[in-house]
């Protein structure tokens, strides 16, 4: 699958089969993160997969009983490890650079036939005691993973011109 289907079929997926995410499938996925760029390749990153059935229904509690999270075989906790650093253009560089390797990790696993759903809505200081994440990381987001039981919605996006302008801005 090129590129641009990936980004065509990938869909945030809330209902999966109760079927486990085959070894080399997950290895690609968690590849996929691992060759994303960050800021000055600093890279500082960690990723949590999580398995284990009863972890994984402490973390749908952590995300206000989501139940996908519990649902999906797999999470996967996308940890900033360096959250302090500023880019020189003001922007903290952790969530742009975790942003971007969970966007690799979901297109990589759409084109592996498996669905996905970025998690933005949970407790921090909850889901770092349960994977044992200290303090003064910052648990970005959680994406689960598996293969969907039923499709998402279709993408409902504002058109390019809305949001596209040339040489200057326009609101
Ligand atoms: C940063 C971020 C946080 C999100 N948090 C949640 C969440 O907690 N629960 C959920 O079900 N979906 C969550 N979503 C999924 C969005 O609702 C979804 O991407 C959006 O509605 C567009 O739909 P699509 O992903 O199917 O194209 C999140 C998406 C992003 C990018």
């Amino acid at each position: 699958m090129d590129v641009t289907e990936a980004i065509e079929k990938r869909q945030s997926i809330r209902e999966y089969q109760d079927t486990a995410v085959p070894e080399e499938k997950l290895k690609k996925i968690l590849e996929a993160a691992r060759l994303s760029p960050s800021a000055a390749n600093r890279q500082d990153r960690k990723f949590v997969v999580v398995r284990e059935s009863g972890r994984r229904r402490e973390l749908a509690e952590a995300s206000y009983s989501q139940r996908h999270v519990r649902e999906a075989p797999v999470v996967i906790a996308a940890v900033a490890t360096r959250p302090a650093y500023v880019m020189s253009c003001g922007v903290p560089a952790y969530a742009v650079d975790l942003a971007i390797a969970v966007d690799h990790m979901t297109l990589a696993a759409a084109s592996e036939g498996l669905g996905t759903c970025w998690i933005g809505a949970f407790s921090q200081e909850v889901v770092r005691g349960i994977l044992r994440i200290p303090d003064e990381y910052v648990v970005v987001a959680l994406l689960t993973l598996g293969f969907p039981r039923s499709p998402g919605n279709p993408k409902i996006r504002k058109p390019l011109d809305e949001i596209v302008s040339f040489e200057t801005f326009r609101e």
